[in-house]
């Protein structure tokens, strides 16, 4: 019963119905229905005390909420934000890495090196100084996040030719409206939604911050060992890398050279990110001079450097302290560093890039044919049946 004039139409109605056969696609957000939860975490007791929450840098005139931060992330996302659409934030600060790149240098849009080795965000939110980049040039994270798009090696691109860019999608008004209550795009909304994006990025499901409240019942003989280290006068770690977010109070010297071969914010003196998932950081400092932890510790065990700006946490009388760890200590100070990894924030879907290659919105003529097509089978199949 199945004449050629059957097959040829069922193949001829297939092919209109397989849309991607002549269809574009191109790069969308696809956004969950409902907005998720990046205002209000819920955060363990810890980070109410005082040395968390007095170092929060959330500004009365942006706090964070559902849909300024899901519009953050979008952008944060989105390679429009450079010259040539080829880099984003992304680029050179990748989730499962703590927001931070595995290169000792970024490469930036045009295949230039950044002078300095990209920063880990988890908890970005909690520097009391509120300055940002290693050496704190920028003086709150709205003022930051506006720079890597001018950049001339990150991304070369300028604000204007942002807004344009942005403005010329169908996806990028409703979520400005959403976020601040009107279409218009600008460069301080861009500024606020990136910042909030990046304040919602909150580490607090490591192993250590289950453990705060038990007493570390939950930690091996061998982390609670480096905790121990971590927190006593013999390493002065926590004096510096303070609370129990590992922050610091302000940018030191911590010995790296002897001289400074790079100032910082004067002398030498750097800020370091929190240390939460410093593990999967790899590699470390303002130069990515060293690629495992392990060097890390060998470094303020036995290498701290005679800088006439060291900070006197890691000297004793004007000499570099040798902290005089065995082989087992050091290791177990790498294993208590590993449990400040969160892996549910490594792979917080919230926190994921939202871009997706999809059926380009065009008309589609295979899509638009396709009842016609199918009418045009059974046309041809009922004809058939009552010619026999
Ligand atoms: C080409 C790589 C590259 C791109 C693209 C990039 N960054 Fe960075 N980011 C870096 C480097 C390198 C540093 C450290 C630079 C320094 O301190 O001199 C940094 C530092 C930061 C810091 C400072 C963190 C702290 O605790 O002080 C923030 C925040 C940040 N970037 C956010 C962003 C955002 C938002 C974007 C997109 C608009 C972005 N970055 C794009 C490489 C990049
Ligand atoms: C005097 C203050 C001070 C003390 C004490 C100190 N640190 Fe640091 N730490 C810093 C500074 C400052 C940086 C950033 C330096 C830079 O990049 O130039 C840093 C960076 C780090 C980093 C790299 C972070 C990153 O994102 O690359 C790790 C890991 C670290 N410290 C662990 C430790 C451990 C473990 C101890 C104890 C053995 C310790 N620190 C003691 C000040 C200190």
């Amino acid at each position: 019963m199945t004449s050629p004039i059957v097959v040829i139409v069922i193949t001829a109605a297939m092919a209109l119905t397989v849309p991607s056969v002549n269809g574009q696609t191109e790069l969308r957000p696809i956004l969950p229905n409902s907005l998720l939860n990046y205002a209000n975490p819920p955060l363990p007791a810890h980070f109410s005390l005082n040395g968390i929450r007095n170092a929060d840098t959330t500004p009365n005139d942006n706090p964070t909420s559902d849909a300024g931060a899901t519009l953050g992330r979008v952008l944060f996302y989105d390679k429009m934000l450079s010259q040539d659409n080829s880099t984003s934030c992304a680029s050179c600060h990748a989730q499962s890495r703590g927001f931070s790149d595995q290169d000792r240098l970024s490469t930036g849009f045009s295949g230039g090196l950044t002078a300095r080795h990209s920063m880990g965000l988890s908890n970005a939110r909690y520097y009391e100084p509120n300055r940002f980049f290693w050496d704190e040039r920028a003086a709150s994270l709205e003022e930051q996040v506006l720079q890597p798009i001018q950049d001339a090696v990150e991304m070369g691109e300028t604000l204007n030719n942002v807004v344009e860019k942005l403005s010329a999608t169908d996806y990028y008004p409703p979520l400005f409206e959403r976020a601040f209550g009107s279409r218009d795009i600008n460069s301080q909304r861009i500024a606020n939604s990136l910042a909030q994006f990046i304040r919602a990025m909150v580490s607090y499901r490591s192993k250590y911050d289950q453990g705060v409240a038990i007493n570390f019942s939950n930690f091996t003989a061998q982390e609670e060992q480096g905790r121990q280290l971590f927190n006593s006068r013999q390493t002065n770690c926590r004096s510096c890398h303070n609370t129990d977010l590992q922050l610091m109070d302000q940018a030191r010297n911590n010995g790296l050279d002897a001289a400074n071969a790079d100032n910082g914010v004067g002398n030498g003196r750097f800020k370091s990110p929190s240390l939460r998932n410093v593990s999967v950081r790899a590699p470390f400092m303002h130069d990515g001079r060293f690629s495992s932890l392990e060097q890390v510790v060998d470094f303020y065990n036995s290498g701290i450097q005679d800088n006439p700006n060291l900070d006197n946490r890691l000297s004793r009388n004007g000499q570099p302290i040798r902290m005089g760890l065995d082989a087992e200590e050091r290791a177990a100070l790498v294993a208590f560093l590993g449990t400040l990894t969160d892996n549910e924030f490594l792979s917080d879907s919230a926190f994921s890039d939202p871009f997706q290659l999809v059926e380009s919105e065009l008309p589609n003529t295979g899509e638009l044919s396709r009842p016609l097509a199918i009418a045009a089978i059974l046309a041809l199949l009922l004809s058939e049946d009552s010619s026999n």
